[in-house]
């Protein structure tokens, strides 16, 4: 397990050598914190597990795409998991190699497929035979064989929150692997494509392993079937979705012993391993500081009010999720339980409920733990709230990575 750079040292919350309550003062709230360091951390412990396996570690850019964190984890020789045309921008702005980019997702557009071509990306996951034929027809007019690996829907119940499981039948996702072989075949005829990957991902925030497991035993079944149809398949995608505990009492899966099961797997079959893990390289990395505005005791419960809403962390009003809340200052005060709640005008603009948490007092810190994936990327200006700032930390250093955002930029494009 990778320590939490978050620490109190004398009562006041650190992340790395920085005091947080020092950040929050001279950049504002809300505030998204992250640790270089831990980011760092995350990314080779994936890169070490592989060992001698031939791996490409693709960050899936999805989980937060902020150009210092994509520049840090491109100079650490990082591929790239992106799933729109701007997540490729960003991530050549960022100095990533295309040639380490896969492109996931359901509806790639054709500006987008030929932008991806273009600058030499990897390979696509695809996901309908529509797509194929798409990729296809602009390879061939840029006289290019595209790489592709079909992403193949094993039927496996990720147990996870069903907005973010994706490897059951009915969900718009992957395709059947039961009618796989057909359509490999179907890739293998046409004349710019080189089917030569299998790809696979069937959720997000899986804290149990067994299900991945379960998934990679079905797709290596697959591989040799194929091979056996001589489709000579050279790389195989296990997806993201390795999960991070955001409740105290729950345990990170073991992301080395996960992987080398996996390259033990595959032994003998010479395949290039890759993964696209987000949340477990950023999740942890971040949290998302808010300052509070007011206690508001009403005659059924309390509301802690503070300046973060839900369009600036939208998981718990989303799929219900939780987050540790914890002062940067701590006191000896007794504990409290209330509601903390954000400015918004919708009763789902909530971070907790009935929480037990630190006597905070207006004008107190908190911060929100587990933010560094799916926080700032998911953010919006509802309520015409300007988007929030975000911080890199590293070592005894910090800057700004993101400004605020400021009143004219919210009508920029009005
Ligand atoms: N690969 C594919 C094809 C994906 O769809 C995803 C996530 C990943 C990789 C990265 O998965 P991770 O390692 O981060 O679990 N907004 C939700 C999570 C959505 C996940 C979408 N796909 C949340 O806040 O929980």
């Amino acid at each position: 397990m990778i320590p939490s750079p978050f620490e109190y040292r004398d009562r006041s919350l650190f992340v790395e050598g920085v005091e947080l309550e020092t950040i929050a003062r001279a950049a504002g709230t809300p505030l998204y914190v992250y640790s270089a360091n831990d980011i760092r951390e995350r990314y080779r412990r994936y890169d070490r597990a592989f060992g001698d396996t031939p791996h490409l570690v693709c960050y899936a850019v999805k989980a937060n795409s902020n150009l210092s964190i994509l520049r840090m984890l491109a100079s650490e020789g990082a591929g790239f998991d992106i799933v729109s045309g701007g997540e490729l921008f960003r991530v050549l702005k960022a100095g990533g190699d295309p040639a380490r980019v896969v492109f996931s997702g359901v509806g790639k557009s054709r500006e987008e497929v030929e932008y991806a071509i273009e600058s030499g990306i990897h390979s696509f996951n695809c996901e309908s035979e529509s797509e194929l034929v798409l990729i296809d027809s602009i390879a061939s007019r840029f006289g290019v064989k595209a790489r592709v690996a079909l992403r193949v829907n094993p039927h496996v119940d990720a147990q996870t929150h069903p907005y973010i499981s994706t490897g059951l039948r009915d969900h718009k996702f992957g395709i059947d692997i039961a009618a796989a072989e057909e359509v490999y075949a179907r890739a293998a005829a046409m004349s710019s494509l080189r089917p030569d990957g299998v790809s696979c991902h069937i959720g997000s925030q899986l804290l149990d392993t067994a299900p991945l497991i379960e998934a990679f035993d079905a797709v290596l079944a697959l591989v040799d079937r194929l091979r056996a149809r001589d489709i000579a398949i050279t790389h195989l995608d296990l997806g993201g979705g390795l999960g991070v505990p955001y409740k105290p009492e729950q345990q990170e899966p073991d992301v080395t012993s996960h992987i080398q099961s996996m390259c033990a797997r595959c032994q003998d079959r010479s395949l290039t391993l890759m993964t696209e893990p987000g949340r477990s390289i950023v999740g942890p990395a971040g949290a998302l500081v808010t300052r509070v505005l007011y206690r508001k005791p009403t005659a059924s419960k309390e509301f802690v009010v503070v300046d973060a809403a839900m369009n600036d962390l939208i998981r718990p009003a989303l799929y219900q999720a939780h987050h540790e809340i914890v002062p940067l200052r701590q006191s000896a005060a007794p504990a409290i339980v209330a509601d903390v709640v954000g400015p918004v005008c919708e009763t789902g603009d909530f971070f907790a409920r009935d929480r037990e948490m630190a006597n905070v007092l207006p004008g107190d810190f908190v911060a929100l733990m587990t933010a560094g994936a799916y926080g700032f990327v998911l953010s919006s200006n509802y309520n015409t709230r300007p988007r929030a700032a975000e911080v890199l930390v590293d070592g005894a250093e910090w800057r700004v990575a993101r400004k605020r955002e400021k009143f004219a930029d919210l009508i920029a494009g009005e």
